[in-house]
């Protein structure tokens, strides 16, 4: 038996912040932001926006496209990283909202590979037949731990929801997953203070993400092709069988730099950042919803998802649309 996803759905912020914008806020220019990032623009929550609004927002859009009904949903999964509050986490909140009432419901926090872990998890859930159907969401509202004066970080990230609803199947689906980590490289992307760890002279960027972005570069570079390779291996395939490519959007040299070391042509790789930024979490279901939505990824289409994140913390997963 495999799990299946039988919908997806996204959601983004109205509010557009572009890179000219940006201009008349730090020290950068519309050309450099394109030129090594590939962002054009980015959509930021409102003030009254948290997370959980997002989140309801793309999982309301999944269940209506999978015509089902929202109770029959019977576990709920929350990849994030910036959640509402500590407690409830993200999962009960949507939960309230969406009107469900028996499924467990939590959230994953594994920073931009958060949305394949909860996926993952989400996945051994059904064939282990302790869910009939999981609703799985990645989303993140990075803008609420960005330093708006570094340059370095605020021009890459963002806030949005993606959701896919999953079901048993006896056709394939979700043909493998895998997931990884690295603590060592904790100090290359970090919020230093947080819940339990208080600063003793605060400063105003200790809750914001800090980030050594040359360094991340290279070994997101790496880690998504060994991953890759490592996966298509362990299924006998190679790259050749992959239809998709959906990689994390955090930089499209990023993304062109791994599919030219794989020898994937990038017009079968899904690269949506230009319009939304690195909305970690919820990055790879964005990109998903977006490439099936445009109709470009069909019915029975081969497609390999790759995260990879704060911690380090990475993951893939081969399915079969
Ligand atoms: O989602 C989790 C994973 N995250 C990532 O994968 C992010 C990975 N890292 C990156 O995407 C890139 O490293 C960045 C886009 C963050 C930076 O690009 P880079 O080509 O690695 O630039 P750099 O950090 O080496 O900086 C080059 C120059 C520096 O100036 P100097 O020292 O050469 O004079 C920076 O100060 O670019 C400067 N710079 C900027 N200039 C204009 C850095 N940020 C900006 C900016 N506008 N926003």
């Amino acid at each position: 038996m495999f799990s299946k996803i039988i919908a997806t759905g996204s959601y983004l912020p109205e509010n557009i912040v572009t890179n000219r914008d940006l201009e008349q806020q730090i020290d950068t220019t519309d050309e450099w932001i394109r030129s090594r990032t590939g962002i054009e623009q980015r959509r930021i929550a409102s003030i009254d926006q948290n997370t959980s609004d997002l989140a309801y927002e793309a999982a309301n859009r999944a269940i209506d496209k999978a015509e089902i009904a929202a109770e029959s949903i019977d576990l709920i999964i929350v990849g994030t990283c910036t959640p509402d509050v500590v407690t409830p986490n993200v999962g009960t909140i949507i939960q309230e909202r969406l009107g469900i009432k028996n499924s467990a419901a939590f959230s994953v926090e594994a920073a931009c590979s958060g949305f394949i872990y909860a996926m993952n998890i989400a996945d051994k859930f059904i064939r282990s037949r302790d869910a009939s159907c999981a609703l799985v969401v990645g989303a993140d509202t990075l803008s609420r731990i960005t330093d708006w004066t570094d340059r370095n970080t605020c021009v890459l990230f963002a806030d949005g929801a993606g959701a896919a609803i999953l079901q048993p199947s006896d056709t394939p689906g979700i043909l493998s997953s895998e997931l990884g980590a690295d603590g060592a490289y904790g100090d290359l992307l970090y919020v230093p203070y947080g819940t339990s760890r208080k600063p003793e002279q605060p400063k105003p960027d200790d809750y914001c993400l800090h980030m050594k972005g040359n360094e991340v570069f290279k070994v997101a570079v790496k880690t998504l092709e060994s991953i890759t390779l490592e996966a298509l291996a362990k299924q006998n395939m190679n790259i050749n069988d992959i239809d998709w490519l959906i990689p994390h959007q955090a930089n499209t040299r990023i993304i062109h730099s791994v599919a030219k070391r794989l020898g994937i042509p990038i017009e079968k790789v899904i690269i949506t950042l230009s319009h939304h930024g690195n909305t970690s979490a919820a990055s790879i279901p964005l990109a998903l919803d977006e490439g099936i939505d445009s109709g470009k990824i069909e019915s029975g289409d081969t497609i390999l998802m790759l995260g990879f994140g704060a911690g380090f913390t990475w993951g893939t997963m081969i399915i079969k649309l």
